[in-house]
């Protein structure tokens, strides 16, 4: 069994241009590196990314996350077995001390916690995903129904107040690739819509890869994604989706979105009368993150037929998916491991969900990196649904690609399973 023999930690630059933290551990069997993402909409439960809030990169530097990992972490992991994922974690968490992980920075930790599940799975001589499904206790790998954010707005696009992401979901594919090729067609499809009707600056793409138009709001972006799926041959087959993340045009007291103020039960209908209108499967953040009356509201109102996704409302955090399963807020979770900032307690988040009968939809950052230890987790952990963005930038396609190449696999194996059925 090989030991950890080095820790090195790095900045470098995420999909937005901003420095984010990477880990590098050596052991005998050789380097493992993994990256972390950034959110813009963060949840303010969400545990802390250290930034050095100094004169460079605009406040933005990780110099302080990069060096808790050399100066505090690497002399306490150096000489331990990379197997050991929960007692390494459990050490940082410890040295950390904080309850969000402010002292270290929750991006310190998750890079050195997702650098040694790599070094670990080497160690055991198994794909990622079989490793970190040893991990969760799960050897059910299933390829995710993915969540394909092709309009983006809000936060993603320059926006306020308004919905911040449009996806697709193609539930009726027989293969995770023909899900892929599914997607690809319609985003492609209404990319030409676009540019067609509208010119080509209708398909400048956000941060998450989606085609920022200029349409009023999400009646005319889904009734748009309607028909680029009917034109494409999809009726049917694929199902929409939509993140509000609602807490950014919360005020505290009313919702504002394309100028018209709304309460909590407003809103509610709003959400009902779109689900009506539109095939609508799923519905993330649809209220913000500590209306707490709002969510049950909704879930007992639609939580029956369709998908509440809590993201900022959890934060993937164990004690407040505990309190949502109590109150009966939601009845999906949003994984989001930089969230909570450790790999072991996003296991154990995810955890907690499937033990309530939840859905769990394992989720990027609006700020990615060409890291796709996610697509590994998603299979790895059997989450059925994944939320990678659109089909198209690379620190988006990364996680996709992985996807395939993980279905190859699978399939030389005679077993790669597509989660489609099981969503219905
Ligand atoms: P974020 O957005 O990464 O900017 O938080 C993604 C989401 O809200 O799901
Ligand atoms: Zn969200």
């Amino acid at each position: 069994m090989s030991e950890i023999l080095e820790v090195k930690s790095r900045y470098v630059l995420d999909s937005r241009g901003n420095p984010t933290v990477e880990c590098e551990i050596k052991t005998e069997k050789g380097y493992f590196k993994a990256m972390v993402p950034s959110g813009a909409s963060t949840g303010k439960h969400e545990a802390l990314e250290l930034r050095d809030n100094g004169k460079q990169f605009h406040g933005k530097g990780v110099t302080k996350a990069v060096e808790n990992i050399q100066k505090i972490i690497r002399p306490k992991l150096i000489g331990l077995n990379p197997c050991n994922q929960k007692e390494i974690d459990s050490l940082m968490i410890e040295l950390d001390g904080t309850p969000n992980k402010s002292r270290l920075g929750a991006n310190a930790i998750l890079a050195v916690s997702l650098a040694v599940a790599r070094a670990g799975a080497l160690e055991k001589a198994q794909p990622l995903f079989q490793y970190l499904g040893e991990l969760s206790e799960n050897k059910n790998f299933v390829l995710p129904v993915p969540h394909m954010n092709i309009v983006n707005s809000g936060k993603h696009a320059g926006f306020e107040n308004d919905i911040q992401e449009h996806l697709i979901m193609p539930i009726k594919a027989k293969s995770f690739s023909e899900a892929l090729e599914m997607s690809v067609e319609v985003y492609h499809e209404l990319k030409n819509n676009l540019a067609a009707g509208l010119g080509s600056r209708a398909v400048l793409v956000g941060d998450e890869g989606g085609f920022v138009p200029p349409l009023k709001n999400t009646n005319e972006r889904f009734e748009a994604i309607s028909k680029a799926i009917e034109e494409s041959g999809y009726s049917g087959k694929i199902v929409l989706a939509l993140d509000a993340a609602a807490s950014e045009f919360f005020n505290g007291k009313e919702y504002t979105l394309w100028g018209k103020n709304y309460s909590s039960g407003e809103l509610i209908d709003y959400y009902c009368d779109l689900g009506k209108t539109f095939n609508v499967f799923s519905f993330e953040d649809p209220l913000a993150e500590d209306d707490w009356t709002g969510w049950r509201e909704i879930t007992k109102k639609l939580g029956k037929k369709r998908q509440i996704i809590g993201d900022d409302l959890l934060v993937t955090n164990p004690a407040r998916i505990k309190k949502a399963i109590e109150l009966n807020a939601c009845n999906a979770l949003l994984l989001k491991v930089n969230q909570i900032g450790s790999l072991s307690e996003s296991l154990e988040s995810a955890r907690l969900a499937f033990n309530n009968n939840w859905r769990v939809v394992v989720s990027h950052r609006s700020g990615e990196t060409s890291d796709s230890f996610i697509a590994d987790l998603v299979v790895g952990i059997g989450a059925l649904q994944s939320k990678f963005g659109a089909p198209a930038r690379s620190e988006r396609t990364a996680k996709y690609n992985q996807l395939l190449r993980i279905e190859e696999y699978l399939n030389s194996q005679g077993k790669a399973e597509y989660a489609g059925k099981k969503l219905k």
